[in-house]
Parts: C-alpha cells; sequence; structure tokens
C-alpha cells in the first residue's frame, strides 16, 4: 500500500497530507482493506450516524446510517418518531430467495429443451445443491427453476432460472457457482451453448413489505396529509419525479446498507427494476389517507441482504453496526431497511408537502459550506449561524467569513 501511495503521490502531485488523508483506513485495518479490493492506497471514510425512535414489528433499533448528505438521519428519525405514535414500522418478507440464471443459445428446438429441462427439475436441483452442503444444511439451496424462451435480437435463447434460498447469505457466491455446476447438464439436455451463469439482481423473489400509519396531528394536520398523496400521485404518473421519489427512499436504504457492509449496487439494481417491472418505471411506496384521515405508507421492495459471506462478517466497523442493530438474521436487516426506506420518503414528502426541503437543510448547508470554505472546529457553526442570520448561505460569504476570524485571531 506504502508503495501505491508513493508512486501516486508523484504521479498526482499529492502533499505529504494528502498522502496521509488517503492512507488512512479509518476502522478498517490495512491489511483487511488491502485484502478485500484490488490496488488498495487506503481508505474512504463516510460520517456514520445514528438513527432513533424506529420500532419495527414491536422491536426498537437504532439505526446505522453511513452517507454524506446532511439532514437524512435527522428526517429518518424524526419519521420514525411520528411513525411510533400509530405503532411504529409492521414488515413482512417473502424469504431469502434468488434467482441464478443460465443463458443458452444456438438450441436447435427450443421449446422442446425447454420440456426436456424441466423434466430434469430434481436432477439439475440436486446438481446444484452438491455445491453448497452448508446452506442445505441450513435449510437453504436451490429449491426450484423455471425455464423461459425468450426472442432476442440474436434469436430465440432458453434460459433457465435456479430459485436459491440463501438464507443468511446475499446469495451471489452461492448462487453463481450453483448456476455454473449445471451449466454443462443444461447444455447437454438442450443440444444449445451456454454462455452466461449469473445472479439476477431484480431479486423479485426476496421482497420486504413494510407499512406504517403516520397520524394526522403528528405529521403536521390534514393538508400535509393531502399533499402527501398529491406527491405520491405525482410520482406515480411521472418518471421525472418518480426518479427522486424513489431517490429518496434509496438514501435510507442504501446508507443502512452501506452501515452494515452490504452490496450497495446490487440493492439499487434490484429497487429500479423492480420499479420498472411494468415497463413503467413506478414509486416504491404508496401513499393513502385511511377513514380516520390519517396517512398510511407501504413500501415494496426488493432488499437482498446477507450477514454472512460478505463485507458485514469482514469489515469490523460493519460487524459492529450489525451488533448495534441486535440483528438476529438477514431477513431482519431486509425489514428494518424497508422501515428505514419507508421512513425516508415520508419524511422528504412530508417536507416538499409543506415548508420545502430547503429549510431544513439550511443549517446543515451552511455547515457544510462553512468547512469546504476552511473553518475548523467551532468556527464551522459560529460562521454557519452568522450565514444564516444573513440570510446569506454562499460560499463566498463563507470565505470572508473565515478570513475575518483569523484576521481577528
Ligand atoms: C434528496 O436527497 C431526496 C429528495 O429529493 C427526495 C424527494 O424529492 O422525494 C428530497
Amino acid at each position: 500500500m506504502q508503495d501505491r501511495l508513493k508512486l501516486l503521490q508523484k504521479l498526482a502531485g499529492l502533499t505529504d497530507e494528502e498522502v496521509v488523508t488517503l492512507g488512512n483506513t479509518g476502522g478498517l485495518p490495512s491489511d483487511i482493506a488491502n485484502r478485500m479490493i484490488e490496488n488498495v492506497v487506503g481508505g474512504m471514510t463516510l460520517p456514520l450516524g445514528m438513527a432513533t425512535n424506529f420500532l419495527v414489528n414491536g422491536k426498537d433499533y437504532v439505526v446505522p446510517m453511513a452517507l454524506e448528505e446532511p439532514s437524512v438521519v435527522a428526517a429518518a428519525s424524526n419519521a420514525a418518531k411520528i411513525a411510533r405514535v400509530k405503532g411504529g414500522f409492521k414488515v413482512t418478507n417473502t424469504g431469502p430467495v434468488m434467482i441464478g440464471q443460465i443463458q443458452t443459445v444456438g438450441v436447435p428446438d427450443p421449446n422442446g429443451a425447454a420440456k426436456k429441462i424441466a423434466a430434469k427439475k430434481k436432477e439439475l436441483l440436486a446438481k446444484a445443491n452438491e455445491q453448497d452442503p452448508m446452506l442445505v444444511s441450513l435449510g437453504g439451496g436451490a429449491k426450484d427453476l423455471n425455464v423461459k424462451v425468450i426472442e432476442t435480437i440474436k434469436g430465440p435463447m432458453v434460459i433457465v432460472e435456479l430459485f436459491v434460498n440463501c438464507g443468511d447469505a446475499m446469495g451471489a457466491n452461492a448462487v453463481n457457482t450453483m448456476a455454473e455446476a449445471v451449466a454443462p447438464m443444461v447444455e447437454e439436455i438442450s443440444a444449445g451453448r451456454v454462455y452466461l451463469r449469473i445472479i439476477s439482481n431484480l431479486a423479485d423473489k426476496r421482497l420486504v413489505r413494510a407499512t406504517a400509519v403516520f397520524d394526522k396531528e403528528a405529521l403536521g394536520g390534514e393538508e400535509v396529509v393531502e399533499g402527501i398523496v398529491y406527491a405520491y400521485a405525482f410520482a406515480d404518473a411521472d418518471p421525472y419525479r418518480c426518479a427522486t421519489h424513489n431517490k429518496g427512499i434509496m438514501n435510507g436504504v442504501i446508507a443502512v446498507a452501506l452501515a452494515c457492509g452490504q452490496d450497495t449496487r446490487a440493492l439499487e439494481a434490484g429497487a429500479h427494476s423492480y420499479a420498472a417491472r411494468s415497463g413503467a418505471y413506478k414509486p416504491l411506496t404508496t401513499w393513502k389517507e385511511n377513514k380516520d384521515r390519517d396517512l398510511v405508507g407501504t413500501l415494496e421492495m426488493p432488499m437482498a441482504v446477507g450477514l454472512v459471506g460478505g463485507a458485514a462478517k469482514v469489515h469490523p466497523a460493519a460487524k459492529a453496526n450489525v451488533k448495534i442493530l441486535g440483528l438476529k438474521s438477514a431477513i431482519e436487516l431486509a425489514e428494518v431497511m424497508g422501515a428505514v426506506g419507508l421512513a425516508q420518503n415520508f419524511a422528504a414528502l412530508r417536507a416538499l408537502a409543506s415548508e420545502g426541503i430547503q429549510k431544513g437543510h439550511m443549517k446543515l448547508h451552511a455547515r457544510s459550506l462553512a468547512m469546504s470554505a476552511g473553518a475548523k472546529g467551532e468556527q464551522v457553526d459560529v460562521i454557519a449561524e452568522k450565514m444564516i442570520a444573513e440570510k446569506k448561505i454562499r460560499f463566498d460569504r463563507a470565505k470572508d467569513l473565515v478570513e475575518e476570524i483569523s484576521k481577528k485571531r
């Protein structure tokens, strides 16, 4: 790592201070970092905050969130506090089932081959399960398969899909190993050629469904309830708004995922492909009023997370965060993340449908401007408050104030 840093210092003209900054791996020991990915030079640290007030399926959670964006942790905590009034979040799940795909091309009789493959289901599943006796012994493993013929720009393809219960693992390794193992059998049965053997991140057999009732008084009154329902209708009708609506959900989901060492790209891919499953891009949440005129929110999305076999088991900070959550299973993590996604969406829509998002952001924005203008320690808050009081929350003003303060010194 040090050699790479030295090379990099020459290459990019880094200062000694920059080299020390990059080389600092924080809570992740450098020998672990160096083995997690390639060409490692150091660490990239994000703030870790704790969201509070989360009551999920009757259990209280302190929720670790790692991200760079101000307001998200505060918004989630505040939303969770309002949700508590009516009992918190109720979350269910479909079980930890992932799909592995095997792509077969050049099949002389695709429909006939599909039937033959389906008839060999037992043998194919047995072959898949031979790859992971541990998972099978814990009640997981390949449980079923589906065969489909799809039309493509390169002609018909026979696609075999393995449905694998991944237990407490995210499952990419287990599923990919199984898909590779059964591929020769698929080739033999189909008389075709297998190319891809890989997990699908459209994890629609690994869903969480979260719901919560938000008390109308606690959230700011009937007008805000109405505004949130209108916001949902906007997202439902317009993909430009819907992308941002779903982004707000992912602010929460991904922050918890990062804190717990999860594959955030898999989660993003799953979320957005699920949102577009009907052919139109739709919100991952729904919002409506109930008969008491309280607000009812639901979230349904894939949540492919694991506690064994990934960074969650290797990264010391991720391990500590999993401990803070007090998790018993990967499913429990998925459920908490579903609750956080719903809370985050509620908080964003509530702000947007009432005072707007900027008011809450301003203080934090002012602080980050002050820091980027060079303010240190207590100066940051002093300068931020001054800019807010002056209603001049701008980088040039922050710079002037930093200069003023250092001159005074
Ligand atoms: C900002 O990170 C997220 C929001 O834009 C989400 C939304 O508009 O619903 C506030």
